[in-house]
């Protein structure tokens, strides 16, 4: 048994691959990953559980099953999943994507915190609830209605998870990653102008090389949650602070 648990959603592509792959090269992590797809790798400390967060009767009927218990003396949830929704004005957006964005950007990270604190108050272990949120939960941007209000409303889920835990068992943190070089950012460069008046702005960030390696931002992540002692306010971005 490895002592240490990351429970890391959206661990396929992107920010969250990274993750799976620093934590599985630190040795003492047991990593459960849940995605939509399962990637083509194998490991001994690799669970990968396929789930469409967006489904939330599927994910309530699994919850039980991604928390085990076992002789860890930390375990970690990073609720990573999220998608970027439809880059339209308010006003033109669709019903069906509105509701699978809210489900996968705040229902599910709220379904997964609250049975993580479920399953393990009172285990001994330290514990960590890692809510990764963006700059855009504070900064309103046309076109990102539904990515702004959601991440906004998981930060606020995770303040009031601290307030709620105190100085006790759980540390709570929303967590902005800076912009990160994933399929997420390339997704945000196909929207239309007329849709997102950003747009020049992100196709910049790409030529200019100017957004971040995934690899670089997991470490950052990974060095905050073993540190966290070190950073007691539950709102952070990574590229307020350096790993020493
Ligand atoms: N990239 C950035 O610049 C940036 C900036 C600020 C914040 N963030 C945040 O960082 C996190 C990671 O983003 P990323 O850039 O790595 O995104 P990404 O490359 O698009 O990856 C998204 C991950 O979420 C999973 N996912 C999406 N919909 C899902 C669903 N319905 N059910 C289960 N899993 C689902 C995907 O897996 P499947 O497709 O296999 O399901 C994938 O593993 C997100 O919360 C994002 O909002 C990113």
């Amino acid at each position: 048994m490895n002592n240490s648990l990351v429970v890391i959603t959206g661990h396929s592509k992107g920010l969250g691959k990274a993750l799976m792959h620093h934590y599985l090269n630190k040795g003492k992590f047991d990593v459960i990953g849940i995605s939509r797809s399962k990637l083509d790798f194998d490991s001994p400390r690799l669970q990968q559980i396929s789930l469409d967060l967006a489904d939330l009767d599927v994910l309530k009927n699994e919850l039980e099953d991604v928390f085990p218990r076992g002789d860890y003396k930390e375990i970690i949830l990073i609720n990573n999943a999220g998608w970027i929704g439809e880059i339209k004005p308010i006003g033109s957006m669709h019903p069906k994507e509105m509701r699978v964005q809210v489900n996968v950007n705040l229902l599910a990270p709220m379904y997964l915190t609250n049975a993580f604190i479920r399953a393990y108050k009172g285990y001994p272990a330290k514990k960590l609830v890692c809510n990764i949120s963006s700059g855009a939960a504070t900064r309103p941007v046309a076109g990102w209605g539904g990515y702004c209000s959601t991440k906004a409303a998981l930060a606020m889920f995770t303040q009031v998870a601290n307030k709620e835990s105190g100085t006790s068992e759980f540390r709570f943190f929303s967590l902005a990653p800076g912009i990160v070089d994933t399929d997420m950012q390339n997704e945000i460069r196909q929207a239309a102008e007329q849709d997102f008046p950003e747009l020049k702005k992100f196709l910049e960030f790409k030529e200019q090389d100017e957004l971040a390696n995934p690899e670089e931002v997991a470490k950052k992540i990974e060095f905050l949650l073993s540190n966290p002692e070190r950073f007691p306010e539950v709102t952070q971005d990574v590229r307020q602070y350096e790993v020493s």
